[in-house]
């Protein structure tokens, strides 16, 4: 299991190893000021985990890398494709972003095999047994291959959720964007998602995970990112971030997250982050 850490490995298809960069970065719903100023980067094979509070502005932030959402103003950039131009083509640089919510959004009304072909065969007009193929050796990758022929609700959250991933794993996506993947999931069914996303990561996939799961951002993160107020407040390194944090907001998010009962006796300030595992 030989990660490929970016910073050493070629690029790939440009001359540009950052495969998602970010500057400048403001986003405003009407007087809402979201996201307030964000520079950022993530370079080829990396992977970080973004954390922080309900409203911070992490899904305003991934939302914003793939032009879901159009930033006020800054520049963001995707495998050295400037998303942010005004002419630039968003659909092609789409094709190269996989992209995971909390809910799985597949269609009821296909078979796992279907929701896996669909838009291999409209999108990157693939025949059907070339998109076959390609969506059984990703059902395999995690773990559903016995499943092409169910319909999504005869499977479980978790099972939909890695359907979910071998469905933009189907597009040959050159990065990951996953918001909040196992959030909506029974606590038993967590575990076997965070276990593809394990080893996407250690296949050397390219990353961007906004996760409120401490245990697999201190395990799988290359870099976390703790945001507050639509600004990120500190980087680095797990240990770092999650094990010692050094700003105040820091320490109470996860203190609050890693032992919700302290927090609210109002322990916290006594007890600070403990960075113990949080198995769920
Ligand atoms: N389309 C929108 N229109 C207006 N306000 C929005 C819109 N999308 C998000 N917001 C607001 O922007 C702020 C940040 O939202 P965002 O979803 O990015 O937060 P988050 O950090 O992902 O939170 P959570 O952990 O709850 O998912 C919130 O106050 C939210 O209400
Ligand atoms: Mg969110």
């Amino acid at each position: 299991m030989q990660k490929e850490t970016a910073k050493d490995a070629a690029p790939e298809n440009s001359g540009d190893a950052k495969a998602i960069d970010v500057q400048g970065l403001h986003k405003a719903f009407g007087e809402l000021e979201v996201l307030r100023g964000i520079d950022f980067s993530v370079a080829r094979g990396e992977v970080v985990c973004i954390i922080g509070p309900s409203g911070s502005g992490k899904s305003t932030l991934l939302r914003c890398v793939n032009l879901l959402e159009e930033p006020s103003s800054g520049r963001v950039t995707v495998a050295g494709t400037e998303v942010t131009d005004p002419d630039v083509d968003i659909d092609l640089v789409r094709r190269r972003i996989g992209m995971v919510f909390q809910s799985f959004n597949l269609f009821p009304h296909l078979t796992v095999l279907e929701n896996l072909t669909i838009a291999q065969r409209r999108v990157l007009r693939r025949d059907r047994a070339e998109a076959d193929r390609i969506a059984r050796v990703n059902l395999e990758r995690v773990g559903l291959g016995e499943k092409e022929a169910s319909y999504p609700a005869q499977l479980s959250g978790g099972q939909q959720q890695r359907v979910a991933i071998a469905r933009a794993l189907s597009m040959d996506p050159e990065l990951m964007l996953f918001d909040e993947p196992t959030s909506a999931l029974d606590p038993e069914l967590v575990g076997d998602v965070l276990a593809v996303m394990r080893s996407l990561a250690d296949e050397g996939m390219t990353m961007l995970v906004v996760t409120h799961e401490m245990s697999f951002a201190r395990e799988v993160a290359d870099r976390v990112v703790f945001m507050d107020g639509g600004v990120i407040v500190e980087e680095g390194i797990p240990e770092r971030v999650v094990g010692d944090p050094q700003h105040e907001r820091t320490r109470t998010f996860l203190a609050r997250v890693l032992d919700p009962a302290a927090a609210e006796v109002g322990e916290v300030a006594d007890t600070g982050p403990t960075g113990k595992r949080v198995d769920r």
